[in-house]
Formats: C-alpha cells, sequence, structure tokens
C-alpha cells in the first residue's frame, strides 16, 4: 500500500519548536531527534493578552485574544490575533479552525488583508464555501459517500449530491476547538485541539486531532497537522483558504500568475469525483509548470474547465517520498508584488478559483465576494482516494501517527 508522505514524520529538523513540544506534550509522542533541540518558549514579554475590546492595536511579536461571538448553542468562540516582529498578522478563530484575516506587506510595505473571511463567527456558522477553514476528517469528496474498509461498508452524510464533501454535513469547519497560545522563538502559534468521536457523520474510530498554526517571523503561515485514531479510519486533513493577493476587496484573481509544481493532474466526472486516470498537463490549460495567469485559458472550451466552472482539480505534486515539505505552488500577484509560495508534504493540491462564489455573501468589510474573487490551493491526499486504489493511500491506523505540514510563505517581487 502506498502509505507515503503523511504517516511518516517528516525530518526533524523541519519541525519548529512549538511543534515538537506540542506534539510531545500533549500525545506523548516520542520523536526521535537526532540532536536535541532547545525549545524556547518565550513567556512573559510574548506572553498572550486577553482583550474585550474588539481594535485593541496587537504588539509586534504578541498573540491577544478577543471575543468573536457564540455558536448557536450559546457556546462563546475567540478569535486570536497573532502578530509577528514586523507586522504581519493572522487571525484565527476557534470556530472551525478558521483563519479570518492575514495581513501581510506589499512590495512597498503596505499591509493588506489577502483571504476571505467574515466578521462574526457567525458568518462561519452560516457559511457554505469553508472560509479559511479546517476541512476534515475527509477534505475533498468521497463518491457515493461511502468506502470500504477491511470488508466493512461505512455510510456517510451526502451533502454534495451523491457525494461526502469536506466531512459531511458537521465537518471539522462547524467544530468549536479546544484552542492554546504558544510562543516561540520561530514566532507566534496557536494549538487547536479536536476530538472527532467513533461515528461521527459516518466516520469509524475516535480521532484526536491537532493542528498548529504558526505565523513565522519570516512572514509564512505554517499549519501542522497531527491526529491519532483507536480504530482504523480514512484522514485527509487540509486547510480551505481563499486568497487574494491584491487584498481580499479586490476583485477576481484572473491576473494572478500561477506556477503548480505538477506533471499531471486527476481528472473528474460531473460529479467531481476523479475517474483514476492521472493525466498529462502537457498541452492542456492544466499546464502550470511555468508560471501563467491564472485567467489565460480559464474558459477555454476543455471539457475538464467545463465540468469544474474553472479550476477545481487535484494536481499530482512532483515531489519525492519522504523529504520533508516541497514547493508545491508559487503566485504572484504583478500590481502589488506580493508572491505567495505553498510549502508541503502531501502528495496533491486542489487548485480551485471560486467558481462557486456568487457575489451573495456577507463578507468582511461589507465586502460581497464574486464569482473569481479568490483562489484556494488545499494541500491534500487525492480526492476520493478511500476508493480509490492506485491513489496514496489515506488510510491512517491505530498506533500510527498521522502528521502533515503544509506552509504559505508570503514574500514580494519588485
Ligand atoms: C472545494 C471543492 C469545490 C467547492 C469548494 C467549496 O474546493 O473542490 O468544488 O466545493 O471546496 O465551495
Amino acid at each position: 500500500m502506498n502509505n507515503f508522505c503523511e504517516r511518516k514524520s517528516p525530518s526533524p529538523s523541519k519541525l519548529n519548536g512549538a511543534s515538537r513540544f506540542a506534539i510531545e506534550k500533549l500525545y506523548g509522542w516520542g520523536i526521535r531527534m537526532k540532536r536535541p533541540m532547545t525549545l524556547t518558549i518565550f513567556t512573559g514579554a510574548l506572553l498572550m493578552t486577553t482583550l474585550g475590546a474588539i481594535g485593541a492595536t496587537p504588539r509586534l511579536g504578541s498573540t491577544i485574544k478577543k471575543s468573536f461571538g457564540k455558536t448557536p448553542d450559546g457556546q462563546p468562540v475567540d478569535l486570536y490575533v497573532l502578530t509577528n516582529i514586523s507586522g504581519a498578522e493572522v487571525s484565527i478563530t476557534n470556530y472551525g479552525g478558521a483563519v479570518v484575516s492575514l495581513k501581510v506587506p506589499d512590495r512597498s510595505g503596505k499591509l493588506a488583508d489577502v483571504v476571505l473571511g467574515y466578521e462574526t463567527a457567525d458568518g462561519y456558522v452560516n457559511d457554505k464555501s469553508y472560509f479559511g477553514a479546517l476541512v476534515g476528517r475527509y477534505g475533498n469528496r468521497i463518491a457515493h459517500a461511502q468506502f470500504v474498509l477491511d470488508g466493512k461498508t461505512y455510510t456517510l452524510a451526502k451533502n454534495n449530491g451523491e457525494n461526502s464533501l469536506h466531512g459531511g454535513i458537521k465537518g471539522f469547519n462547524k467544530a468549536v476547538w479546544a484552542a492554546k497560545v504558544l510562543s516561540t522563538k520561530d514566532g507566534q502559534s496557536l494549538e487547536l485541539s479536536y476530538l472527532s468521536k467513533d461515528g461521527e457523520e459516518g466516520f469509524p474510530g475516535n480521532l484526536k486531532v491537532k493542528v498548529i498554526y504558526t505565523l513565522t517571523d519570516a512572514n509564512a503561515l505554517q499549519i501542522e497537522y497531527s491526529a491519532a485514531t483507536d480504530k482504523k479510519t480514512v484522514v485527509n486533513l487540509t486547510n480551505h483558504s481563499y486568497f487574494n493577493l491584491a487584498g481580499q476587496s479586490s476583485g477576481n484573481i484572473l491576473g494572478h500568475q500561477l506556477m503548480i509544481q505538477a506533471d499531471k493532474f486527476t481528472p473528474v466526472d460531473a460529479s467531481l469525483i476523479p475517474t483514476g486516470e492521472l493525466r498529462d498537463v502537457a498541452g492542456t490549460p492544466f499546464d502550470f509548470r511555468k508560471s501563467t495567469a491564472i485567467g489565460e485559458r480559464i474558459d477555454q472550451e476543455d471539457e475538464q474547465l467545463k465540468l469544474g466552472g474553472g479550476y477545481d482539480h487535484n494536481f499530482v505534486l512532483r515531489r519525492a517520498a519522504g523529504v520533508g515539505e516541497s514547493l508545491a505552488a508559487r503566485v504572484v500577484e504583478p500590481t502589488t508584488g506580493r508572491v505567495l509560495e505553498v510549502w508541503t508534504t502531501e502528495p496533491g493540491v486542489q487548485f480551485y478559483t471560486g467558481n462557486f462564489l456568487d457575489g451573495k455573501t456577507a463578507g468582511k468589510g461589507s465586502m460581497t465576494y464574486p464569482r473569481r474573487a479568490a483562489f484556494c490551493l488545499e494541500t491534500q491526499h487525492y480526492p476520493d482516494s478511500p476508493n480509490q486504489p492506485k491513489f496514496p493511500s489515506a488510510v491512517l491506523n491505530p498506533g500510527v501517527r498521522y502528521h502533515t505540514i503544509t506552509a504559505y510563505r508570503f514574500s514580494v517581487e519588485k
């Protein structure tokens, strides 16, 4: 069984202090390190401050916590604002673990919020687009909402036609996660934990999930996913941030230049389930091996683009197994010079061009986001892997640690 990637740890040198600390402390997982690493947790000056008032200005290199509203059943949820030493800032809510805003500089140093989102928890409670959310237990689609493990058929909720999408009706994006702030030498970190119970949305096994977001001082948002199960199950965790590098209120993303490190992609049927083929991108509008404007070919007469209403496809990343994170994609926004690189330990990435956005959703700053106002690069195992024996396996066994890392690294081009 091809189980490469996350079921193995990336090389210890890829893990930052916060990650190691959290994994070892909370799960007791012994990570073998070639050499001891000194863990530096800056308490005191970098300690989280709890602020009730919206609008309080965060200090550089700090994390603050604000109230973000309540769930429909009255549970309070919070917003954590992580600011690095150069002023980049990410806000994350423990409702669905969603990245609510992400402010990074352009080539003149001007910050803009480059992700779509909502201003309060209510927006995320009602959301159907998965803005910024942590997606699980199985990100992307499972055909006919069914799969078989060891001869037993598991039936999931159908929430996308006949299929299961993004974990079902109440996926991880609708859960309230336990949150803990960690301050490390790498930057500001937020650890989110969730127990997905045996049978939740039809999936077998109690799954203990932990996600550590770190805003590094080098302007990267690193996301480290860990999980452990007590019964054989399938797992595919991702983040569903919608990016617009010109700023979240800047119209469409068709002028962004994209490179994806993929020679193949997984073509889909009419319900966006992979056919099982790994198709060469060469000679198709899916060839992003050289940086190309997202809009250059998006409306071409192409069967796959028609099925997706644009790009909504998994790309097979060109990466060697077991090498830690590799570059998956690079996006440049020419007018602001902002650059996003996506690095991951995962074998695939779903490139989605916001084809279902319809300008009716009220987002931050009273924005209503039109079709193709943003793009997603969802690092993942391929869609429908539980039913596709030739795809890298998404099975997780008891006693094995699920562990993946994805980093969104921001910089500028002059
Ligand atoms: C993923 C899917 C899309 C769509 C979005 C959410 O990217 O592949 O088809 O469902 O999530 O709207």
